[in-house]
């Protein structure tokens, strides 16, 4: 079968809804090649297709919450595992290739969750280079007992005897654990021996020499109309717009919808910053509208969905003032994923500019130029386009902004106490040595009042809790272990400068199982 020479190598995520499936395409890229996410019934006609358009080299099955016993669990086509592209089944992909091999896999009892320790039989192919214990991050219900004389087991940990295993003569593998999260230390090793020794890849993908195509697929899209684009001031929103004013000029105007939840000064900064890019920008101020809109709301996904909601009339009216028929959006491919876009994973929060947009949106188009992208893949096409860094590697604040960090009904009064305390979290922990290992840093009011002392008088006040994680991409976290003291100066600082806070506490929830934001 002939394929593209020129188009780069390539390697398909079979989507079995995992929350990983993601990452593991992440992961793939990270090692310059590049991925696409394909859904689970992909047909072997589909594949020969996408193998004549591009270089397919390899197949990987990603995890999945199903049970492979459950009726109606995803399943695939036998053909894609037999037609000789190297495959690498992950978790249910492990599972799923074992028993579709004639492997014997059984149902466990209760669900195996978090760190183990793997012993590695055998060190080739896609265990080449481990040693003999590897720290592995499981996550599985489903457990392969044994597989049939052709394959063998590679690797196994106290719960799982057959935890990896090879097929003899086919290139065919499975990992019952993830390499794809950072819990596992070599995974990535795992990645690049299937990618390198395995589907003998060529590193070619690189997200900023993609830059020409989305200039053009913007201005392809638009033609001669006029288009505004959401700016938010983050990088994604920031990136989307110096991409469309060179595809369009200056029939782009960058909108900014001050919806009355940002942070101390920030309405203020995004101005500069339209200025810094050289975008046109029109400043809407819908703060009372949204508040209005929010009042008395305290369920999470209503509060985002109503801020979707708002955000598009907004962007409607200003695009109807200004003549444009398109709405451009910094959307990138995680915000896609947690408002569920794959058809089988579920969905952990609507992020406000897709699952929360409501339907008859009075736009031509919505273009999305970086909606495959990855934030770190953002930030090179970003450095690319000449961007200044501190644009660059800004803070993501999301879209519903201090609303998802007001737990409980959003009130003036308590926006005003969040975003003093914001304020005090952002300025120590932006001075510390430290601020360049962490994502995100921020404070949150969970709605709860507690009893302390104040000026020798029983105090009964509000909690303010402080967040600091780190992590790669937003999809996993740890919470950052932050010097007591730094801690400590910020916690007074907060009680001694905000009277209507008592209590600071600080949140030491990884994600999962918690996400970043608490709404
Ligand atoms: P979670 O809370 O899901 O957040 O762990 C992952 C990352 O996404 C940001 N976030 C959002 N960004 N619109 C956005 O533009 C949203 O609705 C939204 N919700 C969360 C969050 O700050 C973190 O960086």
């Amino acid at each position: 079968m002939s394929s593209n020479r020129d188009s780069p190598d390539t390697v398909l995520v079979v989507d079995f809804g995992g929350q990983y499936c993601h990452l593991i395409a992440r992961r793939v890229r990270d090692n310059g090649v590049y991925s696409e996410i394909v859904p689970s019934d992909i047909t072997p006609a589909e594949l020969d297709r996408m193998r004549a358009e591009s270089n397919v080299k390899g197949i990987i099955l990603s995890g999945g919450p199903s049970s492979i016993y459950e009726n109606g669990a995803p399943r695939l086509d036998e053909r894609i595992i037999s037609s000789g592209v190297p495959v690498l089944g992950i978790c249910y992909g492990h599972q799923l290739l074992a028993s579709m091999l004639g492997g014997n896999v059984v149902q466990a009892k209760t669900k195996e969750y978090g760190s183990a320790l793997a012993t590695v039989k055998k060190r080739s192919g896609v265990l080449a280079g481990m040693s003999d214990k590897e720290d592995v991050w499981m996550s599985h219900g489903d457990t392969v007992l044994s597989v049939p004389e052709e394959m063998e087991v590679m690797a196994v940990t106290d719960n799982c005897p057959v935890a990896a295993f090879g097929h003899k003569s086919m290139p065919v593998f499975g990992v019952q654990w993830h390499p794809e999260v950072v819990h596992t230390r070599n995974g990535d090793l795992i990645f690049k021996s299937f990618l390198f020794d395995v589907c003998k890849c060529r590193r070619m993908w690189d997200a900023s020499r993609t830059v020409p195509k989305y200039i053009e697929e913007i201005r392809e899209f638009i033609c001669e109309s006029r288009a505004i684009m959401a700016l938010s001031g983050g990088v994604d929103s920031s990136t989307a717009a110096v991409l469309a004013s060179r595809a369009i000029g200056n029939r782009l105007t960058a909108v900014f919808v001050d919806n009355g939840l940002m942070r101390e000064d920030e309405a203020q900064s995004i101005k500069g910053m339209a200025e810094r890019l050289g975008v046109s920008l029109v400043f809407v101020d819908a703060g009372a509208k949204f508040l209005g809109e929010l009042k008395g709301v305290t369920d999470p996904e209503q509060k985002r969905k109503i801020i979707g909601r708002e955000f598009i009339r907004s962007f409607e009216q200003e695009a109807k003032r200004l003549g444009a028929d398109y709405l451009i959006q910094g959307t990138i491919y995680p915000d896609r994923i947690e408002s569920g876009h794959s058809k089988k994973s579920s969905v952990i929060k609507t992020h406000h500019n897709v699952g929360g947009l409501p339907t008859g949106i009075k736009f031509k188009g919505i273009v999305e130029p970086l909606k495959d992208l990855y934030k770190d893949e953002v930030r090179k096409v970003a450095i690319s386009l000449g961007i200044p860094q501190d644009m660059v590697y800004r803070q993501p604040f999301p879209g519903p902004g201090l609303a998802v960090r007001v737990i409980g009904d959003v009130t003036e009064e308590k926006l005003a106490i969040l975003r003093k305390a914001d304020a005090i979290v952002t300025a120590v922990l932006s001075r510390s040595d430290f601020k360049d290992r962490l994502w995100q840093y921020f404070a949150v009011f969970p709605g709860i009042r507690s009893t302390g002392v104040k000026g020798d008088s029983r105090a009964y006040g509000y909690v303010i809790t402080i967040r600091a994680v780190e992590s790669r991409e937003a999809m996993t976290a740890s919470f950052a272990e932050i010097d007591w003291n730094v801690l400590r100066r910020i916690s007074t600082m907060i009680t001694n400068q905000i009277p209507e806070v008592v209590r600071v506490t600080y949140d030491i929830t990884d994600k999962p199982p918690g996400t970043i934001e608490w709404e």
